[in-house]
């Protein structure tokens, strides 16, 4: 296991949520469960891939501006969700923006899969890799805490 399996793992996991989300309709109970889910987790995710992978990209100077770009674009998330909260939920407005978000995440996930992790398995060695699994497992419960 290393970090990147890790994080492909979350992102996994984002994908279905939204999947499922799209599925859903109005203001019912399955879509105000999964929205709940769905900020938890891209939060807690976000917030511990900060800490953990994107500081040790980060500290390399070759990995900086990519992880810069990463941070850039959960602030981007963070505010789309902000956004969502102050709409209702069972309008046209709520799910046109929550598909924004759909596809800006899953634009981010990608990017992160195909594009930051190559370029970091080149930066970082492969038992510094492994070793963030660890931290990033200590981090993400308490980061879902503050999230809920
Ligand atoms: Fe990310
Ligand atoms: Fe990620």
């Amino acid at each position: 296991m290393d970090i990147y399996i890790r994080l492909t793992a979350d992102h996994e996991h984002q994908r279905d949520l939204f999947e499922r989300i799209t599925d859903t309709e109005g203001d019912t109970r399955a879509r105000k469960n999964l929205w709940r889910q769905i900020k938890v987790e891209l939060e807690a995710h976000a917030s511990a891939e900060e800490q953990t992978f994107y500081a040790e990209l980060m500290s390399r100077p070759e990995g900086s501006d990519k992880a810069r770009h990463s941070v850039a674009e959960h602030k981007e998330a963070a505010d789309l969700i902000k956004e969502l909260d102050d709409i209702d939920m069972s309008s046209p407005a709520w799910l046109k923006k929550l598909k924004h978000l759909k596809d800006r995440v899953e634009h981010h996930v990608d990017e992160e899969e195909k594009e930051v992790f190559p370029a970091a398995k080149k930066l970082i060695s492969s038992s510094r890799a492994a070793s963030l699994v660890q931290d990033f497992n200590q981090r993400k419960p308490a980061e879902k805490e503050k999230a809920a």
